[in-house]
């Protein structure tokens, strides 16, 4: 089986997965958070910092692009290429308003005839490989058979298939109808993307699909950067080993973001999900969630891995 680390817009930037690849380096395949594809070919500072290459060195990387335009993302995949990247990534499935309202990301798959359209034109390079991620329909589970037909137009690096709706959010569960569907139908790879939280899940999956040969892990990894090492070798996360990785990520977001209070405030975003691998969690939680300056938010983090264990 192969793992992917999945793009998460403002956590798992080039900070997180040098910190991430330094102490747990078990991923094959590492998406960035979305570009935002333009005509003038170039990138903003914060999207140019982080696809370049002295920022990833030692990861396999994939720059993901969000447009519904094939010229911007057609000059967005240049720009890239310049850079020394053979393969992008198409965001059919960022569920947010205001990227849907847009008829981007999964907003686009409700305009079949347009996307199409797009995959036609951008399909026209093939000096770079070109894999999707996508939601199952903007509305209806049911549209995911309307678009397979147009996926399978296509030569794709890879499909990956997160089974749910723009309208799911992330509520309800991933499909699993739909996606023996799509494993069956499509014909390029297929890979799987959501809900894995556990080992128990991980599992459960590969016994249900043992012809998938590819997952993409987002959330559980971020709730357990320990996650993958347990998948893989049956290994518990060691505390000492979580909080070196944290005061990692903690000096470098110092390093590198201009204020202070931005550091802090990516960590906390960092603890919304980590925070309930330890015991008794629920005051420090607060405490973290209230830290205003360092010293506040050291005292609550170290005051944590102090008293507190990780769940077995
Ligand atoms: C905070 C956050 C930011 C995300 N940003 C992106 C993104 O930039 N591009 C993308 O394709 N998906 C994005 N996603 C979706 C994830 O890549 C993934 O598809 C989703 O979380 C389901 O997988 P999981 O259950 O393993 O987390 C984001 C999800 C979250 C929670």
């Amino acid at each position: 089986m192969k793992y992917y680390l999945a793009p998460m817009e403002g956590i798992t930037g080039y900070i997180y997965r040098n910190c991430y690849a330094k102490f747990f380096n078990n991923i094959d395949k590492y998406f960035t958070p979305f570009i935002v594809a333009n005509k003038s070919r170039s990138l903003k500072t914060k999207e140019l910092r982080d696809v370049l290459p002295e920022n990833n060195k030692g990861m396999n990387i994939v720059p993901q692009i969000l447009t519904n335009n094939s010229e911007d993302f057609i000059s967005t995949c240049r720009r890239l290429q310049e850079l020394g990247y053979k393969e992008v990534n198409l965001n059919l499935g960022c569920p947010a308003g205001t990227v849907v309202s847009k008829n981007r990301g999964s907003g686009f798959l409700a305009k079949r005839e347009e996307l199409d359209m797009f995959l036609d034109e951008i399909f026209k390079i093939d000096d770079i490989k070109i894999s999707i991620k996508t939601r199952i329909g903007k509305d209806s589970p049911e549209e995911f058979y309307e678009l397979i037909k147009i996926y399978n137009k296509y030569s794709l690096e890879e499909l990956i298939i997160h089974p749910r709706t723009q309208k799911d959010f992330y509520g309800n569960k991933p499909n699993l109808q739909i996606f023996k569907d799509a494993l069956f139908l499509s014909i390029n790879p297929v890979c799987y993307n959501g809900d894995i939280f556990t080992v128990n899940d991980h599992n459960k999956l590969a016994k249900a699909f043992p012809e998938v040969k590819t997952v993409m892990l987002g959330r559980g990894i971020l709730a357990n950067p320990g996650l993958m090492n347990e998948i893989k070798n049956n290994a518990n996360l060691d505390k000492k080993v979580l909080k070196d990785f944290h005061d990692e990520i903690l000096n470098k977001y110092i390093e590198f973001l201009d204020e202070d209070k931005n550091a802090i405030l990516r960590m906390k975003e960092l603890w919304g999900y980590m925070i309930y691998m330890f015991s008794d969690n629920e005051k420090y939680a607060e405490k973290i969630k209230k830290s205003q300056d360092f010293r506040d938010y050291n005292e609550a983090v170290l005051s944590l891995f102090m008293s507190q264990e990780i769940n077995a």
